[in-house]
């Protein structure tokens, strides 16, 4: 009932029955299996359903010390729970020897713990002095492959972005209310008058501070100093961090929009070198895990539709800034549930199984 094979390295899944944990027992039906045992935790809410993973119905063990019993060094736990269970208990887990893949923001700003794009800098999984690798948030994560490319050819020395995120950022929590919200206002000329989609939505406005049918929320974490979201500020940090630009300016501005999955991102890149968009775009074409879409004129550009479901993060709408020859604008979007979460870390989790093969 553990999804038991005899060769390769042992995978805990924990939190698998989450909006993450659902991509990732997908992928691992898709992708080229390289994992023996599969475990699957969650809370004990979930212990005893039975998720399908690689075609074999596998039970759901909640998270207790016996859940891990047999794994040992060599063998991989990805935790796609919130950040106070990944505090708990990934050491819980290291201390046995397995390498822990975290999800949540317990440790992107731990020296001691690698944040890994594995595009970018899939090297840095190798230092991990206390057994455990995290992997970035979904703005961050669904921009900085293109990002990383663009640094490599012409040094990025600032940064300005805004997000278009979906709610399935907010798990399965937040795709549920938005799915609510929109059967409440389908049909209806809403929207038109003042106040009437609060009036609507009322109270439900789930993980969000306002409704998010029909409407566009800036907001996204919880407030920190001088007004701006703990979230902004993990995108600014990340990505100094993943780029190695521990002094880049970074100035970020987070929104939620109402779409289910699939977060989108308008960037300004300024760089020391020049830039020409041919140019730019044919390093954009070229880069690992990027799709560039990218011709206006027949209508073509990337959408969130297009990318909810998709690995790549996909690129358009590139321009060099009219007033600045070294700055670059662009449209980005990717799957947040894929390149921003459960894609990164299964990703990372083979980077390591390679090692012990
Ligand atoms: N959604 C995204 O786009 C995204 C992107 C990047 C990073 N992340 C991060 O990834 C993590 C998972 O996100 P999600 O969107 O998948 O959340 P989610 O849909 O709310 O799922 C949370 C998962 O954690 C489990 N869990 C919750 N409390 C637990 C506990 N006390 N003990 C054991 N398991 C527990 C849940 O199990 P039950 O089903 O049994 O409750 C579920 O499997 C979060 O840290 C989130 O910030 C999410």
């Amino acid at each position: 009932m553990t999804g038991a094979r005899s060769s390769g390295p042992a995978l805990a899944v924990v939190g698998a029955t989450g909006a993450v944990g659902t991509v990732l027992l997908q992928m691992l039906s898709q992708r080229a299996d390289v994992w023996g045992d599969i475990r699957l935790v969650a809370s004990a809410r979930s212990a005893g359903r039975t998720l399908a993973v690689r075609a074999e119905k596998t039970e759901v063990l909640a998270l207790t010390e016996d859940a891990f019993d047999g794994l040992g060094p060599g063998d991989v736990a990805v935790f796609l729970t919130p950040a106070e269970v990944s505090v708990r208990w990934a050491p819980v887990v290291t201390a046995r020897g397995v390498v822990v893949v975290d999800q949540s923001a317990a440790f992107r700003e731990d020296p001691e713990v690698p944040l890994v794009v594995p595009e970018v800098n899939g090297h840095a999984v190798r230092t991990r002095p206390r057994g455990i690798v995290a992997t970035p948030d979904c703005v961050t994560a669904g921009m900085i492959a293109a990002l990383g490319a663009l640094h490599a050819e012409y040094s990025l020395s600032e940064l300005a972005l805004s997000s278009y995120q979906a709610a399935s950022a907010a798990g399965r929590a937040g795709s549920e209310v938005l799915r609510r919200q929109l059967s409440l206002v389908a049909g209806t000329s809403l929207g038109e008058q003042p106040g009437d989609v609060r009036r609507a939505v009322g109270e439900d406005t789930g993980p969000f501070p306002a409704p998010l049918a029909l409407n566009v929320v800036p907001w996204s974490g919880e407030l920190r100093e001088d007004g701006w979201s703990s979230h902004e500020l993990a995108v600014r940090q990340e990505t100094r961090r993943i780029l190695d630009l521990p002094e880049l300016p970074v100035a970020v501005t987070c929104v939620q929009v109402p779409v289910v999955t699939g977060h989108s991102l308008t960037v300004r890149a300024r760089f020391e070198n020049e830039v020409a968009a041919p140019h730019a775009r044919q390093v954009l074409d070229a880069a690992p895990g990027v799709v560039l879409v990218d011709d206006p004129a027949a209508g073509e550009f990337p959408t969130p539709a297009d990318a909810a479901g998709t690995d790549p993060a996909w690129v358009g709408r590139v321009r060099v800034s009219l007033d600045d020859r070294h700055a670059l604008e662009f449209f980005v979007c990717a799957d947040n549930l894929r390149k921003g979460a459960a894609l990164n870390a299964t990703q990372i989790a083979e980077l390591i199984a390679g090692e012990f093969a």
